[in-house]
């Protein structure tokens, strides 16, 4: 395959991965991946920036040596993940002379994980460059967007930055510009959800430094490159706002239909008041989908029906991830049905305590729905309502 030139000797040598459909083991990708590599041909010297999942390292060595790429003196490491930085080894053995370049706990990982030896990394300090002739890579440190060892590399002249994971998408191309559509739109939403949003005020910090550098290209290390920067960094802009939407996310399990009835009524009633609300059901749904809404929705209204003594299993693990991928929720509450007795909510209200949620009377109920749940129910419509209304939603 003949490499792309993004700019002036700056080449596209990543891969495609139509046939991947989870990521991390966790969100199913619609598009596939791409493992986005770079070639950068600088009048004395050539570099590579990040380079390749290890199940693709032979197709990408191939892809090499088909394109005549008989010596490399740089590889890049914007960030020592296995996608990235997995056909290291690799590389070092096809081109003896080249040398790692990165920052030290990037150098760390690389040591640790794929035993890269010493002698062949030069460690390099934020915002140091380094010369490839006409060429001069800037080293930008994104310290957690998304590890600790995540850097962004900036060719000055060619006024091309790589990003890394940020402002990336899973998602195959064949062109490598990226043409705005809102399929595309969604892959880099699902990705920033379950990627960047953990790291939401960081990803809004370096989203305004890149507006500001009035960069030409942004070139992540997955989904297509953008030569329209504002593209990518508009959708930034708005996915990280402090405020959320008017938006109430709906997760719910239910083993008998009344937790669903529960989640039913208050998206209707919801609904009547011009609240947006988005169900998903827990067991059918896609991980993806509930990690989307939880980048608008102000409140989550979590409906569990009781295994054994406690929440069923798979309301944990919806209140586990929306903790930990640390949405901008400002309100929350539970209802649920339970057969005979035990805690219903609190292992999820534990599981959501860092987010330091304004937390609504939750609503437990025995079977089927008696005229005073409906009344409850009512009640925290109406609560939903009076907050959203506060904060200037409704
Ligand atoms: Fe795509 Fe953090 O690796």
């Amino acid at each position: 395959m003949k490499f792309q030139e993004i700019k002036n000797n700056v080449f596209y040598c990543g891969l495609n991965d139509e046939n991947r459909v989870i990521f991390d083991e966790l969100i199913p990708l619609e598009h596939g991946t791409s493992y986005n590599s770079y070639l950068v041909k600088g009048s004395e010297k050539v570099a590579i920036i990040d380079t390749m999942y290890p199940p693709k390292t032979e197709e990408y060595l191939k892809n090499l040596d088909e394109n005549g790429i008989e010596k490399v003196d740089y590889i890049i490491e914007n960030h020592g993940e296995q996608d990235h930085s997995g056909s290291i080894p690799a590389l070092l053995e096809k081109y003896p002379d080249a040398i790692v370049v990165t920052n030290s706990k990037c150098a760390d990982n690389l040591r640790e994980m794929l035993f890269v030896p010493d002698e062949k990394i030069k460690i390099i300090n934020d915002g140091e460059q380094l010369s490839l002739g006409d060429k001069t890579l800037q080293f930008i440190f994104a310290p957690n967007v998304h590890w600790p060892d995540t850097m962004f590399t900036h060719i000055i002249e060619d006024n091309i930055i790589f990003t890394c994971d940020f402002l990336g998408a899973h998602y195959v191309f064949d062109d490598v510009f990226a043409k705005p559509s809102e399929e595309l739109t969604h892959s880099a939403k699902r990705y920033y959800a379950e990627i960047m949003m953990p790291f939401r005020m960081l990803c809004k910090k370096y989203t305004k430094l890149i507006q500001e550098m009035g960069v030409d290209i942004i070139c992540p290390s997955h989904g297509p490159i953008y030569n329209n920067p504002s593209d990518i960094l508009d959708l930034y802009a708005d996915w990280t706002k402090d405020e959320g939407k008017n938006l109430v996310l709906l997760p719910y399990v239910s083993m008998y239909g009344s937790t669903k009835e529960m989640i039913d009524y208050l998206s209707e009633k919801l609904g009547e008041k011009h609240i947006k609300t988005l169900k998903y059901d827990i067991v059918r749904g896609d991980l993806g989908d509930l990690a989307m809404g939880l980048v608008d929705a102000t409140t989550m209204i979590l409906g569990t029906s009781m295994v054994l003594a406690g929440p069923h299993p798979a309301s944990v693990n919806i209140a586990y991830l929306a903790g930990v991928l640390r949405p901008k929720l400002r309100i929350a509450s539970f209802v649920g049905s339970y057969g005979w007795a035990g805690k219903l909510f609190e292992p999820l209200a534990e599981c959501l305590s860092k987010l330091k949620l304004d937390i609504i009377e939750p609503i437990q109920i025995k079977g089927k729905l008696t005229e005073g749940d409906y009344k409850k129910l009512d009640n925290m419509v109406n609560s939903i309502y009076d907050k959203h209304k506060a904060l200037g939603l409704v």
